[in-house]
């Protein structure tokens, strides 16, 4: 595998990180996950092109090449709390709204792993766990559409935007990556220090259809009608649905046809 680029970030008391670039992999999750116990805490694999590149319910991740970010961080696991892991997803996706607003964006965190503007997606992320001799390894896989426009916007389940679309220029794709790997560092790292607290309020800031009437359809494939009422302190979904009354969500994603059908897209 020809390596293109091997960026190595050192900052005092700051994020510490390495981002290596190659040109084309299947999956950067697939590669860093065969590779975790070999490279160092917050190494980040960044693939220019992506043959099999993937998402979450086994849905394929197109993007392309050369115009989008398609990258994996390995987030050291082994000494954090368990319950706080299932909260990554969300932190990567908070960081990346935050990393947004710096262009003067209004994104929204469609929990739990989508970033949205205007309610087409930007961002999504798949966050996968790997151990290797005794050691637990966070696979936080982005794709991020930044360069791409029209027809070749990715587009894996839902009406697709890129910052290109959003800011009318192109913008430089390491600058950017540099740029998100600081905020997602520094969140990663509030959050194994202290707990989920201060980035659920961020993310709740950032909620997206927070009262508003949804689908939710969970891993099994059973649809809830009903609205958001409030991410909770574990980072699951207080919903109110229909049928069933007040009830939590832990895993699952909003469906959004209908919403789309209602707003005409
Ligand atoms: C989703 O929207 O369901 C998540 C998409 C995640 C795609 C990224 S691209 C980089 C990394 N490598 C993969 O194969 N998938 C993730």
């Amino acid at each position: 595998m020809e390596k293109e680029l091997k960026h190595e970030i050192i900052k005092p008391g700051g994020a510490i990180y390495t981002i290596y670039k190659y040109n084309k992999l299947d999956s950067t999750n697939a590669f860093l996950k065969q590779h975790c116990s070999t490279l160092p805490d917050f190494s980040a694999i960044w693939a220019n092109e992506q043959t099999h590149g993937r998402g979450r319910f086994d849905r394929v991740w197109n993007s392309v090449p050369g115009q989008d970010l398609t990258f994996s961080l390995m987030l050291p696991l082994t000494s954090m709390e368990q319950k706080l892991r299932q909260n990554i997803t969300q932190v990567a996706a908070l960081s990346v709204a935050q990393l947004l607003e710096g262009y003067g964006l209004k994104p929204h965190v469609k929990w739990p792993n989508d970033v949205l503007i205007h309610v087409k997606k930007i961002s999504g992320i798949l966050c996968e766990v790997a151990e290797s001799n005794e050691n637990v390894y966070g696979i936080l896989g982005i794709g991020f559409n930044v360069n791409s426009a029209g027809k070749s916007l990715s587009c894996i389940d839902i009406p697709a935007t890129s910052l290109r679309c959003e800011l009318r220029h192109t913008v430089e794709r390491l600058e950017l990556l540099k740029k998100l790997l600081d905020i997602i560092i520094n969140c990663f790292n509030i959050l194994r220090q202290s707990g989920f607290t201060h980035n659920r309020l961020e993310i709740k800031k950032r909620l997206a259809f927070i009262n508003e009437q949804i689908i939710f359809t969970d891993v099994k494939r059973n649809s809830y009608s009903g609205r958001i009422i409030d991410l909770n302190d574990d980072g699951t979904l207080l919903f109110e649905c229909e049928k069933r009354g007040i009830i939590s969500l832990n895993s699952g994603e909003i469906a959004l046809n209908n919403l789309y059908l209602k707003r005409g897209y």
